[in-house]
């Protein structure tokens, strides 16, 4: 089945709510996706296409890295999400890998995720990088990847989810 991938249009955003839905099982996430599009955050959000259907979604968006020294342009991956009968064929990945060389084009310097800590690190994701991250978040879960090589090597710095993050 031919799958093509491109950035979202106008005519998209339903369908994305409706895939962020059938993923998750909930509305919080298409809910997240159009609170940060309305609050003009969104730096990257790209779909995945099956019969002029959307069947995938990805979403990065401003979180930028704030240290004593400077401000490193970073962005959140959040959400993700392929339609159920659409999984596991690599859709997610491709759209990890989109993603993130467009954010790297746009000048973005590192990416934080908070999700799945089996699936994430095979794109380069790791929580040792985030380790010095302070946020709402810890653990395992909470990982970042540098889309510059050594952006994070030492740094001591904090992020601050904006509010759609906490109001869905
Ligand atoms: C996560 C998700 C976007 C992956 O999309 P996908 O198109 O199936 O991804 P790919 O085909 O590229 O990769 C499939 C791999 O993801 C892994 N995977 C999927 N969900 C996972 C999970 N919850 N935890 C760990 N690994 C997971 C599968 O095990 C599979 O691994 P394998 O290739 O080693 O077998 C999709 O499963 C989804 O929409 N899940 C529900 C929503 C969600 O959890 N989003 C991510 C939030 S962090």
């Amino acid at each position: 089945m031919a799958i093509h991938y491109r950035e979202e249009t106008a005519d998209d955003q339903r369908a994305i709510h409706q895939v962020n839905t059938a993923a998750f099982g909930q509305p919080a996430e298409g809910n997240l996706v159009d609170l940060l599009r309305n609050d003009g955050l969104v730096v990257v959000s790209y779909v995945a296409i099956s019969s002029d259907t959307v069947v995938g979604h990805i979403l990065f968006s401003e979180l930028p890295i704030e240290t004593e020294q400077t401000t490193i342009p970073a962005v959140a991956l959040a959400p993700m999400a392929v339609l159920p009968q659409f999984q596991r064929q690599g859709i997610g990945s491709e759209l990890v890998q989109r993603g993130l060389d467009i954010c790297r084009e746009r000048g973005q310097q590192a990416v934080i995720v908070l999700g799945h800590p089996d699936y994430y690190p095979r794109f380069g994701f790791s929580p040792e990088l985030a380790e010095r991250i302070s946020s709402p978040f810890s653990g395992e879960a909470f990982m970042a990847l540098e889309l510059v090589a050594g952006v994070l090597e030492n740094v001591q710095g904090q992020v601050t989810y904006p509010p759609p993050f906490f109001s869905v």
